[in-house]
């Protein structure tokens, strides 16, 4: 009797946990069909991680952002392989800027990517899941859909409404049989802090050390410091996420690193109001904030490197 595999289709799969999970998921391939995506430059970026190719193997390109890809791609994987039967919604982009520095397409850019991309892609599969009345729907969120912190604004707001849709989703499914989860890293060591993207008007603000420099000094520095100390590496988070994906009744939020149960914790247990002013006190560099003294940076030169290197601007 033949039997049909489920098939998992990852987004994001070019680099950090999308690629750590790739990886892991090649050695399950006896148990599913993997559709692995990445936006088209990016695909290269997969090959030369060198995954040997499989008839259970796709490797397919995929903007998250973009309407005809994502419509191709599902149509695709119905008619080929019946369907996706677990969505990893993975792919996501961490804009580094104060609120005031923001334009519109940078809001934009930062939801079409980790809200609205995953959310448009959840609609297409489940129309398959609830006829086979199984699926599996993960979205990777993040410490900062628990918590928000200067210079993240944008990020943590694209992740606050993916943990909202999320939780509505996962009462939705139920009746289906479609298991819904989050799963929440924290600060992952990897070179994926080097990704974020740098809003115009905060590129400009490290650059001629003006109002603002020193926000983006102290909490690029703080994050990657965070970063780099941590144990969790995308392999863990890529390891939890298929511990997740296997089990016969998953939660609905599974903080995925030890500071991301810290997190959780913290936030319970400690009432609002105290939380916020521990919080702000603990912010790297907080007495020169809003004082003028962003032209006394140690390093402006330190600053966009920090910043800068390797990132993306728009
Ligand atoms: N690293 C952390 O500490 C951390 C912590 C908490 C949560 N997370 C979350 O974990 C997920 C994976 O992040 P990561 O740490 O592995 O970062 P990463 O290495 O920067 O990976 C992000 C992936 O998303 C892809 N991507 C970006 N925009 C895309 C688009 N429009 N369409 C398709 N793919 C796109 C990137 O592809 P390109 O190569 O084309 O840019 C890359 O493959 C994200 O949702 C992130 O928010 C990360």
């Amino acid at each position: 009797m033949s039997h049909r595999k489920p098939v998992i289709l990852v987004t994001g799969c070019s680099s950090g946990i999308g690629l750590a999970l790739t990886r892991l998921l090649f050695g399950r391939l006896d148990d599913y069909r993997l559709v692995a995506t990445a936006r088209t430059s990016s695909l290269p970026k997969i090959a030369k991680a060198g995954i040997p190719s499989s008839e259970n193997l796709r490797l397919r390109p995929l903007d998250v952002t973009s309407g005809e890809e994502r419509t191709a791609l599902i149509a695709e994987i119905e008619r080929d392989w019946g369907g996706v039967d677990i969505l990893i919604n993975n792919a996501g982009i961490s804009y580094r800027s104060v609120v005031e520095h923001l334009t519109e397409q940078d809001e934009q850019l930062q939801f079409n990517t980790n809200y609205f991309g995953p959310t448009h892609l959840i609609r297409l599969c489940l129309p398959g899941m609830r006829q086979k009345r199984a699926g599996r729907i993960i979205n990777i969120s993040s410490v900062g859909g628990m918590m928000a912190m200067p210079t993240m604004g944008a990020y943590s707001a694209s992740k606050f409404a993916l943990e909202g849709i999320t939780e509505a989703l996962y009462y939705e499914m139920r009746p289906w049989n479609v298991k819904v989860s989050l799963i929440q890293p924290g600060f992952v060591r990897s070179n994926s802090f080097k990704n974020v993207t740098v809003s115009e008007q905060a590129r400009q603000a490290v650059e001629t050390s003006s109002t603002y420099a020193n926000y983006y000094w102290h909490m690029s520095r703080f994050i990657a410091g965070l970063m780099n100390r941590s144990k969790a590496t995308p392999e863990h988070i890529a390891a939890k996420i298929i511990q997740l994906m296997e089990q016969p009744h998953p939660q609905l939020r599974v903080p995925a690193s030890l500071d991301a149960r810290f997190f959780t914790l913290m936030t319970r247990l400690i009432p609002r109001r105290i939380y916020h002013a521990i919080l702000y006190r603990n912010l790297p560099g907080i007495k020169t904030w809003g004082t003028g003294q962003h032209e006394a940076l140690e390093s402006p030169a330190e600053v966009k490197e920090a910043l800068f290197e390797k990132r993306s601007t728009r």
